[in-house]
């Protein structure tokens, strides 16, 4: 099956995960994302711009997701994990949960299929092919446990009132958990239609907040706990190669940019 649209969005995130696992210190130093991209594209750190490390932020986010999820899993050794709009990154590999914890990846059937081809199968780890919005998924997913919800590089792509249905029903489906995922703010939403990655793969976003703190008043048992730079990270500030990190020191002396991606974190 090919892949269409928003589907192609999950290869710039993998070639930025491939990318990092080359750096001296990688933020993420994950090798799976290099041997996938290089199946899928032989050359794909070709020409000029190829091997630039702008994506960076993308690792620097799915570092602080990495971390966020091993905290909980930690304290939760029998958590459903529910990975939304997974592409092709490797976080179950890169987390190795204890065969307590039930693992659920999830994304468009096409993305399944292909994400057969190039990651192993694993136990306690189950493949889910469905539009997340059509929310028939979560019956097939064991109720009555702590929920790790993960949603990276998902919610933008989303509109409104998708998100608002997915948030209050995994909330509504679980006793208690935690949901990770980022969001846009209005303006790089607005702004996304000239976005040149959008644009290529006819993907824009659908939804973007200034405020995104205030999801948590969209069901009583959803609280804020915090949130996590991404295009100002120590972590992307520290790693990343002197003319990425110039770059994006330039970038974020425009406050819109700086704040155009957070990375949240929610408990329920
Ligand atoms: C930017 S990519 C991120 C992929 C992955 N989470 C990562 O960080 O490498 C966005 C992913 O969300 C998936 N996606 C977007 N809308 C979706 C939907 N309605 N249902 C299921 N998956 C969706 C796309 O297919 C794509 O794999």
């Amino acid at each position: 099956m090919e892949l269409v649209g928003v589907q192609k969005t999950l290869s710039p995130v993998l070639k930025a995960k491939a990318l990092d696992n080359r750096l001296p210190a990688p933020i993420l130093g994950d090798v799976r994302a290099e041997r996938v991209m290089r199946r899928l594209d032989p050359g794909y750190d070709k020409g000029i711009f190829a091997a630039s490390q702008l994506g960076l932020a993308a690792v620097a986010r799915a570092k602080v997701l990495d971390d966020w999820a091993r905290d909980f899993l930690a304290d939760h050794r029998d958590a459903v994990v529910l990975n939304l709009g997974c592409g092709l990154d490797a976080r179950v590999y890169r987390i190795d949960p204890p065969a307590t914890v039930e693992w659920y990846d999830l994304d468009y059937p096409a993305v399944i299929e292909l994400r057969g081809q190039h990651l192993p199968p694993r136990e306690h780890c189950t493949l889910i092919g469905s539009d997340v919005t059509d929310l028939t998924w979560l019956e097939r997913v064991p109720r009555g446990r702590p929920a790790l919800v993960i949603a990276e590089g998902l919610v933008p792509y989303l509109t409104e009132d998708d998100v608002r249905r997915l948030l209050t029903s995994v909330v509504g489906a679980f006793p208690t958990g935690r949901m990770l995922f980022d969001t846009v703010s209005v303006s790089a939403w607005r702004g996304s239609r000239w976005d040149p990655i959008g644009r290529r793969y006819n993907a824009r976003f659908r939804c973007g907040f200034d405020d995104p703190a205030a999801l948590a008043d969209w069901h009583p048992r959803l609280h804020y706990l915090d949130e996590a730079p991404m295009n100002d990270s120590p972590v992307l500030m520290d790693r990343a190669p002197a003319t990425t990190r110039r770059l994006y020191r330039l970038l974020n002396l425009i406050p819109s940019f700086r704040r155009s991606s957070r990375i949240l974190r929610f408990r329920f």
